[in-house]
C-alpha cells in the first residue's frame, strides 16, 4: 500500500508513544508539510486534528492517514476568521478534549514585486500566515494556561530570517510571525507552556513552483515533520525555541 507521495505506508499505532494521548491540532493539516507533521505526530501517539478550508483535501488526508492505521479528527475551517476559529476550537475540545500541541502550518505564498501587489493581496498573505496564528495561538491558550500543559510550533520560513526581491508581502508575514512567536514564547513559557519556531528553507510541496530546481536536493515535508517531532519531543525542562531548517545540497 502506498499514501499520496508514493511512498509504502507504515502502520502507526496511535496512543502507544511519546506523545500518548496528546491531542493535537494541525492547521494546513490537509496537504503538504501540515499532513506530514500530523502523520509523524499521530506515529508518536498523538490524537490528531487537523484543518483547512478545503473539505475534500482534507477527506483525503484523514483516509491517507487511516490507511497508516492514524485516526484523525478533520474540521472544516478558514484560520484567517475569528468566529470559525473559535467554533473549530470548541467542536475538537467536545470530541478530542483540549489541544495539548497547535501546529500553525496552514500558509500561503504570493510572491511579486511589492509595488504591484493589491491590498487584497497583502490583506490575504498577513491574514493566512500571521493573524491565523494569533487567532489560533489565543483560542487555545486559555486552557493551556489552566492546564499548565502546552505546546505550539509555529511553521515559519528561512523568508522569516532574511529578504529577498519579490519577497515583500511573504517576508512581511514571516518576520512578524518570528516576532510574535518569540513573545508569545516568552509569554507563556512562565505558565509551562513551550513556543517553537521551525523555518524550512524551500520544501518540495503545493505551496510554489519549483521550475528549475532540483527536487531530490529541495526539503522534503518529512524533514519538517522531523524537526517537529523532535522538538515535541525535548525534555520536559527545556524547549528548543527555533529550527532553521536547510537542504544539505543547494538545489
Ligand atoms: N513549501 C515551502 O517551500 C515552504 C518553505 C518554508 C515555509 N513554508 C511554510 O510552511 C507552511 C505549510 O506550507 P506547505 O508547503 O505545506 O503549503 P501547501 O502544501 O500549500 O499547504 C498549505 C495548507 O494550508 C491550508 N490553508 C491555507 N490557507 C488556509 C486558511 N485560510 N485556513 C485554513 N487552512 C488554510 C491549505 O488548505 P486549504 O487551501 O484547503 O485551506 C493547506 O492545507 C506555510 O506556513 C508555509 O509558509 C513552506
Amino acid at each position: 500500500m502506498q499514501n499520496q507521495a508514493g511512498q509504502p505506508h507504515h502502520r502507526a499505532h496511535q496512543e502507544e508513544g511519546p506523545l500518548n494521548g496528546a491531542v493535537a491540532l494541525i492547521t494546513g493539516g490537509s496537504r503538504g508539510i501540515g499532513l506530514a507533521i500530523a502523520r509523524r505526530l499521530g506515529a508518536l501517539g498523538a490524537r490528531l486534528a487537523l484543518c483547512s478550508r478545503g473539505a475534500e483535501h482534507l477527506q483525503a488526508a484523514a483516509k491517507d492517514l487511516a490507511d497508516s492505521g492514524l485516526k484523525s479528527f478533520p474540521v472544516v475551517a478558514d484560520v484567517t476568521r475569528a468566529v470559525e476559529v473559535s467554533a473549530m476550537v470548541e467542536h475538537i475540545g467536545g470530541q478530542l478534549g483540549p489541544v495539548d500541541i497547535l501546529i500553525n502550518s496552514a500558509g500561503i505564498g504570493i510572491f511579486g514585486a511589492f509595488h504591484e501587489r493589491s491590498e487584497a493581496e497583502w490583506d490575504t498573505v498577513l491574514n493566512t500566515n500571521l493573524k491565523s496564528v494569533f487567532l489560533v495561538s489565543r483560542a487555545v491558550a486559555p486552557e493551556m494556561i489552566r492546564r499548565r500543559r502546552g505546546h505550539i510550533v509555529n511553521i515559519s520560513s528561512l523568508a522569516g530570517k532574511s529578504a529577498f526581491p519579490n519577497g515583500g508581502l511573504y517576508c512581511a508575514s514571516k518576520w512578524g510571525l518570528m516576532g510574535l512567536g518569540n513573545c508569545m514564547a516568552e509569554e507563556l513559557r512562565v505558565h509551562g507552556i513551550r513556543v517553537s519556531t521551525v523555518s524550512p528553507g524551500s520544501v518540495a510541496t503545493d505551496f510554489s513552483p519549483h521550475s528549475g530546481r532540483d527536487l531530490d536536493k529541495l526539503l522534503q515535508p518529512d524533514d519538517v515533520a522531523h524537526a517537529v517531532a523532535m522538538i515535541l519531543t525535548e525534555g520536559p525542562r527545556s524547549f528548543i525555541s527555533e529550527v532553521l531548517l536547510r537542504p544539505v545540497q543547494k538545489s
